[in-house]
């Protein structure tokens, strides 16, 4: 086992108190896990610090928290030997060294007392295996049985104990192993990748909140196709968002093909995420295509189309959020409405940009129409050179128009200039019909630009559409 001593890490003073309680106690303890892996990686030291005892880790938090300023809460977590403490920016948390062992059918382990080399044992990688330990005697001892410092240096995502037996003991292992590999920009060892594959059915045991979880943090990546992918390669995919899988396939009638949508997808993900860390957004871009595949028909004289694929996708956001057990709210209905949206303003590039065109956008889009334009840019997947210059440049356009309209005419959260009120007064109306017809009237003149968006414009516009409808004013006092 290597001699190598870090105390450079260890310089806060909690690493030396927690050591010197676990000395009094008589137990063991050491720092394991991320802390120790993102700093030999040079990511900075992480807030969250996972302490494990040899003994009871519930003890040794308590009287660490006993003695630090303030005497900080212990949340207990009994059933799992856990206990946490928040201290200044830090989060502590303490466990007792565990052996643990799973029953084939269920997430629970059968927990017991081990030791430390049982605790590594358990975990899921060597990168996330490796401990220093914190008592005075060995205070900043690496303790690396599985190597994994060299896995750092080789750049490899490699479980401690055979793959199988790493992966079944906890199958969101598997969704871990794809996540740090997209994060980090590593490599899953092969005997690793093809458990995956062995192992995927075991993920449907997985709650979807952990899933989702990694999801999360494959799509918050630097390049989330290289998570997807692998997701992909490893048939976790089809488990997970089938809806995505299902636009894989370019199919071939009468000599007409049309792309692969899957494919298309995953390079609009990377496309946005240069330009965004939304993460609303990046789920945007990877679901915006999802309604084409079952709105895919063949017609002898259009060729391939996907009629009312942004509607249907939309409506599939909601259905895919809820089985995922996402939280169906305002963030959902984003993405719902950059699903719904994502042709319109391709389709306004295409022509001839007007203001009008231009006007509607920002109408229906309202606050969302910068994000709606970085979702456009990023869908432009073509490889023919003068298409992607024209469409860039079309969105340009599109960008410089809507600042302009908006400058002119401010219709992005609409208000109606005239009220609903103020018309029944006018015309001495009852709530009616041809209130909602006027109303609809004068924003239909404003987004056509035949009048600007100001209340003296809309006032005479609504007299005189009361004319047309045979209303009577029964004053011309404003
Ligand atoms: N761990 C594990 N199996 C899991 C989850 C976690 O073995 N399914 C172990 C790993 O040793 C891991 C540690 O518990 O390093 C802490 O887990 P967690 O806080 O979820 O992840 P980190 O490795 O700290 O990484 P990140 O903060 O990026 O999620």
């Amino acid at each position: 086992m290597t001699q190598e001593i870090h105390k450079k890490v260890l310089q806060h003073p909690i690493f030396n108190l927690i050591g010197d309680n676990a000395d009094e106690l008589g137990i063991d303890c050491y720092v394991i896990g991320g802390f120790v892996r993102d700093y030999f990686l040079d990511r900075g030291t992480p807030k969250d610090i996972d302490v494990v005892a040899i003994g009871s880790g519930i003890e040794l938090a308590t009287k660490v928290a006993s003695k630090l300023k303030g005497n900080p809460q212990v949340s207990v977590f009994k059933n799992f030997g856990t206990a946490m403490i928040k201290h200044e920016d830090l989060e502590l948390e303490f466990v007792g060294a565990r052996k643990e062992s799973y029953q084939r059918n269920s997430r629970k382990p059968i927990v017991e007392d081990g030791t430390l080399q049982d605790d590594q044992n358990r975990r899921d990688f060597t990168i996330n295996a490796m401990a220093l330990a914190l008592n005075s005697s060995n205070f900043g001892q690496l303790l690396d049985p599985f190597g994994g410092r060299k896995d750092l240096a080789l750049k490899t995502i490699r479980t401690p104990l055979d793959p199988n037996v790493t992966y079944s003991d906890d199958p969101l292992r598997m969704m871990r192993a794809i996540r740090f590999a997209a994060q980090l920009k590593f490599e899953i060892e092969p005997h690793s990748h093809q458990a995956i594959i062995e192992n995927k059915e075991r993920i449907k045991i997985v709650s979807k909140e952990r899933i989702v979880d990694e999801l999360h943090k494959i799509l918050m990546s630097e390049k989330p196709s290289v998570g997807l992918k692998l997701m992909h390669q490893t048939g976790l995919l089809p488990l997970i968002l089938p809806e995505l899988t299902a636009l894989q396939g370019i199919e071939e009638i009468e000599g007409q093909r049309h792309k692969d949508n899957f494919w298309h997808t995953l390079e609009v993900v990377d496309n946005i995420s240069e330009n965004t860390d939304n993460l609303w957004l990046r789920w945007a871009a990877l679901l915006h295509d999802i309604g084409k595949a079952p709105t895919k028909r063949f017609h002898k004289k259009l060729g391939w189309t996907f009629h009312a694929h942004e509607f249907v996708g939309a409506k599939m956001v909601y259905k895919l959020f809820k089985r995922l057990r996402m939280p169906l709210n305002d963030k959902m209905k984003f993405v719902q409405k950059m699903v719904l949206m994502s042709s319109r303003p391709i389709v306004l590039s295409e022509e001839f940009v007007t203001d009008s065109a231009v006007r509607r956008l920002v109408f229906d889009a309202g606050d969302y129409v910068d994000d709606l334009m970085t979702l456009c840019e990023a869908d432009i997947t073509t490889k023919n050179p003068n298409k992607q210059r024209k469409y860039k440049n079309n969105f340009k356009i599109v960008r410089q128009k809507i600042i302009e309209v908006e400058e002119k005419d401010q219709v992005r959260n609409f208000q109606p200039p005239v009220s609903g009120e103020e018309i029944m007064k006018t015309f001495n109306l009852t709530p009616s019909k041809e209130i909602g017809i006027i109303k609809d009237a004068i924003k239909e003149a404003i987004l056509e630009g035949e009048i600007p968006n100001e209340y003296e414009a809309a006032y005479n516009f609504m007299l005189q559409k009361g004319k047309e409808m045979n209303l009577n004013q029964i004053s011309d006092e404003k």
